[in-house]
């Protein structure tokens, strides 16, 4: 990883070993993820509840898919296929559900414990192929970070929450 992905995983490793909360250190990671790496324009959280997938805290512009069903969108794609899904062109990839017609590329990233999904790690980038290995390296050890904080179904309720980078 190149130093400005592992300063920010260093950072978010930090902030969820110090935050006893579970929504907190979503709140935390979406926050450090926005703030570290000026290319990731939405990033989100979506927690998975019965067969949707529910957003949870977000820095960004709201998005009208506070809900999606498995296996619909990149989102509901990732969570199926439980794998990471990169795409660098959402407009060529007809599953992509907009959000912001800036919108370029973007990263889903599952959050699992075992075999089960949690949730995952939803960004989006204003540019073209703007995830990498280096953002599949930190975003996949992100989310093996929080999966033990979000283990407990009470513990990730998602409610989507607008923040500030
Ligand atoms: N683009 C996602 C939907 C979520 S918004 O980007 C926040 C998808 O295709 O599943």
């Amino acid at each position: 990883m190149h130093d400005r992905h592992k300063l920010t995983l260093d950072a978010i490793r930090a902030a969820i070993d110090s935050e006893p909360n579970p929504q907190r250190a979503m709140e935390s990671t979406v926050q450090l993820l926005a703030r570290h790496l000026t290319d990731y324009t939405w990033t989100g959280i979506y927690l998975l509840e019965g067969n949707e997938l529910c957003l949870g805290p977000f820095v960004g512009k709201p998005s009208p898919h506070t809900r999606i069903p498995l296996g619909r969108g990149i989102c509901g794609a990732a969570a199926a296929e439980k794998a990471t899904i990169i795409v660098d062109d959402v407009n060529s990839d007809p599953r992509y559900l907009a959000c912001s017609i800036e919108t370029r590329s973007e990263i889903v990233v599952p959050i699992m414990a075992g075999n089960e999904v949690l949730g995952e790690l939803d960004i989006d980038s204003d540019k073209v192929a703007a995830f990498g290995p280096d953002d599949r390296e930190l975003l996949e050890a992100v989310a093996a970070l929080l999966a033990p904080k979000i283990a407990k179904p009470e513990d990730r309720r998602a409610a989507a929450l607008p923040l500030e980078s």
